[in-house]
C-alpha cells in the first residue's frame, strides 16, 4: 500500500504541471541510467522512483525479451504486488500485444478489453511502452493503475522518454540482465 497517496491530485494536475514533474523525473532517471550500478539495479531504482513520485501508478515494472524462448517476455525488476505473469508470449495480454506490434498500448479500463492478463483485481487501467533500439525490440515498461483512465498524452510521452533512456543500456548489457 502506498503511503500518502496523492493519486487524485496528481491525476488532476494540469498538463503543464505534469510536464514539469515528468521532466524532473526524467532527469533523475537519466542520472540512474548513467550511474555505475548494474543494469538490474538501474531498472529497480527507476521503478521505485516512478512508483514513489506518481501517486496513480500502482505497479511499475519491466518485461524483457526472453533470451532462450521464441517470442516470449519475462518479468524483470518491478515494484508492486507480485504477479503470476512471469512469462508472457508475444500477442498475449496487453504486454504481449505491445511486444507483437512494437506500439504503445493504453487501456483506460481493463474491464473493456478481452485480451488482457489480470495480475490483481484492483487494477483498472494499464499502459505499456516498448523499449526499442532502432528496429530492435528489447522489452517494455508496464504500468498499472487502480484508477480508471488516468493516463494522458503526458504520461505516454514521459514513459516513452523513460523507455528511450534505457535502450542503450539494455542493448549493451543484454548478456547480464538476461537471467
Ligand atoms: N496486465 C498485463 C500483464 C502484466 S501484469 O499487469 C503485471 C497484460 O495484460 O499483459
Amino acid at each position: 500500500m502506498k503511503e500518502n497517496r496523492t493519486d487524485t491530485e496528481v491525476h488532476r494536475m494540469e498538463p503543464e504541471d505534469k510536464r514539469i514533474l515528468f521532466k524532473r523525473l526524467l532527469d533523475d532517471i537519466a542520472a540512474i541510467v548513467d550511474s555505475p550500478e548494474d543494469v538490474r539495479d538501474k531498472m529497480q531504482d527507476t521503478c521505485q522512483l516512478i512508483m514513489n513520485k506518481i501517486g496513480y501508478y500502482d505497479w511499475v515494472g519491466f518485461y524483457l525479451v526472453c533470451p532462450d524462448k521464441d517470442r516470449c517476455l519475462y518479468l524483470g525488476p518491478y515494484v508492486g504486488d507480485p504477479t503470476e505473469h512471469v512469462n508472457i508470449q508475444f500477442g498475449e495480454g496487453i504486454c504481449g500485444q505491445s511486444a507483437e506490434t512494437k506500439k504503445i498500448y493504453v487501456v483506460p479500463n481493463v474491464c473493456e478489453v478481452t485480451n488482457y492478463l489480470s495480475c490483481s483485481p484492483k487494477v483498472q487501467s494499464e499502459i505499456v511502452v516498448p523499449i526499442m533500439k532502432g528496429d530492435k525490440f528489447l522489452g517494455e515498461l508496464d504500468i498499472d493503475s487502480h484508477l480508471i483512465d488516468p493516463f494522458t498524452q503526458e504520461d505516454e510521452k514521459f514513459l516513452q522518454d523513460a523507455a528511450d533512456l534505457f535502450a542503450d543500456v539494455l542493448l549493451l548489457n543484454s548478456h547480464t540482465y538476461i537471467k
